[in-house]
């Protein structure tokens, strides 16, 4: 199984499941969804911790945990599971990290919807528990704003996109692309998650990052623009005109109506032309407001240069020394460092190896990962150059696998090998296009 248990006690025989079910009506539907048994008994108790779960497949099938834990034991059966027969055994689990995330990047390019269901259901298989909605970028906006129309309906579109490795300047492909998420549809995302135990935390990237925002409203910026077409880092920021700061506070109003998870990531990364007061001011006066609506707020480690104000939840992407400097300054981190936890980087330069950002991150190099004392770890699929679902999944897999066992119980890099070619066959039923090895 990957992520490997904390602890497998095997016993002899099979068990047929095909017993009665008692448990919560939410188990079984799950079970359902995925053509398992309904069958066993399932209860919610104390002392499991917040997602842990004890299972013991014997005579009968009985399963007792947290609510989440419950969900997490059903993702192990989707793994033990065969012809509505389980190996007997007894499973104690819980993870080692609450935070198991994946960024995904929708702004790049609008990934279809239907993906992003698929892809919330593979992060719930490997037990990861968050959803990083990357939303809105200088390539695209993508989450409806009910008051501010514009920003889909222009900030949505792009003119065309580049061909081939941006730092080669191979061109342009002249094709227009573009696409957004209503809130209806993004609140369907959400109920979907949580059916099976995995939040989605939605970012609105400011004040960097937002040149579509301007294209749609030019009065947010200091010079016309319009969608970029461009990857990289841009010099467009957003000013800091009291105005710009009651639109975002509107978006962010409609953002917490949309996703009620407790956290709302700001961005605050690769913000050019601006001071760092000024940055930790914009952080600062979007984060009372989201706390005025009960929500916590998010950041990417450049904060920590900003005199950033308490409470923040930092993300260390820029090397791996960030999340634990976050933790060192009185904050909860999550570590998502590019060395280890980019997944858009290459594994190799394998032939077969599809044009990539940059390289290399290969698997092994994920699996040595020692986060450390922080709040979690999280892979991140940034988009440039993954503009369809194949493609994230390419990159995505193993390396993610491999990543969800690091925030669940790390094993050693060599029982994780040997685990994953059954591993690849589960993924192949479900016609996953990972990386072969
Ligand atoms: C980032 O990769 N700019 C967070």
């Amino acid at each position: 199984m990957i992520p490997q248990p904390v602890s497998v006690t095997a016993k002899e025989g099979r068990l047929t499941l095909d017993g009665p079910f008692s448990g919560p009506e939410s188990i079984r539907e799950l079970l359902k969804s995925y053509g398992l048994p309904e069958s066993g008994t399932w209860s919610i108790v104390e002392g499991h911790g917040d997602e842990g779960y004890h299972l013991k497949a014997d005579t009968a099938l009985t399963v007792e945990g947290s609510e989440l834990g419950l969900k997490w034991a059903v993702q192990t059966l989707r793994q033990l599971v065969s012809d509505g027969t389980i190996e007997r055994t007894e499973i104690q689990d819980a993870p080692d990290y609450p935070w198991r995330g994946s960024l995904l990047d929708v702004a790049r390019w609008a990934l279809p919807l239907d993906f992003l269901y698929r892809y919330i259901d593979l992060l719930a298989l490997h037990k990861l528990n968050r959803l990083h909605l990357h939303l809105t970028d200088d390539q695209g906006w993508r989450f409806e704003v009910k008051r501010y129309p514009k920003l889909t309906e222009v900030g949505g579109f792009r003119s065309e996109s580049p061909v081939g490795h941006m730092l080669l300047e191979q061109g342009f492909d002249g094709t227009p692309h573009g696409g957004f998420y209503t809130q209806d549809e993004l609140k369907a995302l959400v109920r979907f998650g949580q059916e099976r135990g995995v939040e989605i935390m939605p970012e609105i990237d400011l004040p960097g990052h937002t040149q579509a925002a301007i294209a749609a409203y030019p009065q947010l910026g200091s010079e016309e623009v319009k969608v970029s077409t461009k990857w990289g880092i841009h010099d467009i920021v957003v000013n800091s005109e009291p105005e710009t700061l009651e639109f975002f506070k509107h978006v962010l109003d409609e953002v917490v109506e949309v996703f009620p998870f407790e956290f709302v990531h700001l961005g605050g990364d690769e913000v050019r032309g601006m001071p760092n007061e000024q940055l930790g001011w914009w952080i600062g006066q979007l984060q009372e407001h989201l706390a005025a609506k009960g929500r916590k707020t998010a950041v990417w480690d450049e904060l920590l240069e900003a005199n950033p104000p308490q409470g923040l939840l930092f993300f260390g992407w820029r090397d791996d020394t960030k999340a634990p400097e976050a933790r060192q300054a009185g904050f909860e981190a999550v570590s998502c460092p590019q060395n280890y936890a980019y997944y858009d980087w290459a594994e190799s330069d394998r032939e077969d190896e599809p044009l990539a950002i940059a390289g290399y991150v290969p698997l092994e190099q994920v699996y040595e990962f020692e986060p450390g004392d922080v709040t979690g770890v999280q892979g991140q699929l940034w988009t440039e150059y993954l503009p369809r679902p194949e493609l994230v999944e390419w990159r995505a897999f193993p390396r993610l696998s491999a990543l969800a066992e690091l925030g669940w119980r790390k094993q050693t890099l060599e029982s994780f090998n040997e685990r994953l070619p059954r591993h690849l066959e589960l993924l192949d039923t479900m016609n996953v296009n990972y990386r072969p090895r």
